[in-house]
């Protein structure tokens, strides 16, 4: 058996599930997943689906037809395909982004796990809690925007999200509601606020293979108090993370963050808690071996 296939017969009580995204064939979700279901002995399997924006209204319904019990939906889905569910929950309605459909009996309601997944892999890698702390968010996109719901969640102090582009740095801190201070500016302004921050999190693509060599800003303004997070996981030690570690700063890696929303899902689709390290550790294994 090679280590991704799943451990039982696929039989006609398997349950099925999948990720639809365009692209999708890069995505570790089917390994990490198909590794879950065998390890709690859980008769189902899960595919990777190469949906184009054309054919997304279509494969959605075939969700409903075919009884697929959950989905992941990745790039360029996460908006577009809450047009096409029967209910959104609260979280991914604020955030604007689902990742994760739930299928009861041809019901679909969908939800955003990668804020959630952040917040859980931030405390469990390094123990840090977001509560009553001053924290920065570099980017402004998806993924940012699920970040900073969570955290402001879980009642961070202050979040100043800052952006290449300004606006959408200014817009995402208007857009969430919560007793956290948010305020957006551009990165220009970063060495003002840089030196009162606890947490900063990188979530551009600024590091990520296959452009390792640059960081997303200003490197020699980190200091030992800080705690450095990059949700980037390939490479998995961004460059970012290693001038920070050279600074004598905390750092935090992006691994845990995929590991946790695709746990977050799995808890969503089968009421059971997941197996998060057999699952972190076959994620681990695929991007070591390339
Ligand atoms: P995701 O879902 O991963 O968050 P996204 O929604 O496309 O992806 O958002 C990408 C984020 O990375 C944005 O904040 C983007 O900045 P702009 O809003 O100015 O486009 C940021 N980003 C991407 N490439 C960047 C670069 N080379 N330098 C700085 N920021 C960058």
């Amino acid at each position: 058996m090679s280590k991704g296939s799943v451990s039982h017969t696929i039989d006609t009580r398997t349950v099925l599930y999948g990720v639809f995204g365009d692209p999708v064939a890069q995505s570790k979700s089917p390994l990490m997943l198909n590794r879950a279901f065998a390890v709690t002995g859980i008769n189902a399997a899960y595919a990777a689906f190469h949906v184009t924006p054309s054919m997304l209204k279509d494969a959605i319904a075939g969700v409903r037809a075919l009884g697929l019990r959950g989905v992941n939906i990745t790039i360029p889905h996460k908006v577009e395909v809450m047009a096409h569910l029967d209910a959104v929950d609260e979280s991914a309605r604020m955030i604007g982004a689902v990742n994760t459909i739930v299928n009861d009996g041809g019901r679909l309601t969908g939800y955003n796990t990668d804020g959630v997944g952040y917040v859980r892999s931030l405390k469990e890698e390094t123990g840090f809690n977001p509560a009553g702390k001053r924290i920065l968010v570099l980017g402004a996109g998806g993924a940012a925007r699920g970040i900073v719901y969570s955290l402001v969640k879980e009642k961070a102090k202050e979040i100043i999200v800052a952006n290449r582009t300004p606006s959408r740095a200014e817009e995402l801190a208007a857009s969430i509601e919560g007793a956290t201070i948010l305020r957006g500016m551009g990165m220009n302004e970063l060495v003002d606020i840089l030196a009162s921050m606890d947490l900063i999190i990188n979530t551009t693509q600024v590091g990520m293979h296959p452009f390792p060599g640059q960081t997303p800003f200003d490197v020699s303004l980190i200091s030992p108090h800080m705690l450095i997070s990059d949700i980037i996981y390939n490479p998995r030690e961004t460059l970012l993370l290693k001038e920070a570690q050279l600074r004598g700063a905390a750092v935090h890696g992006g691994l845990g963050m995929f590991v946790h929303q695709g746990a977050y899902a799995y808890e969503l689709w089968t009421g059971q808690s997941a197996p998060v390290v057999a699952m972190r550790q076959i994620v681990e294994q695929a991007l070591a071996e390339g």
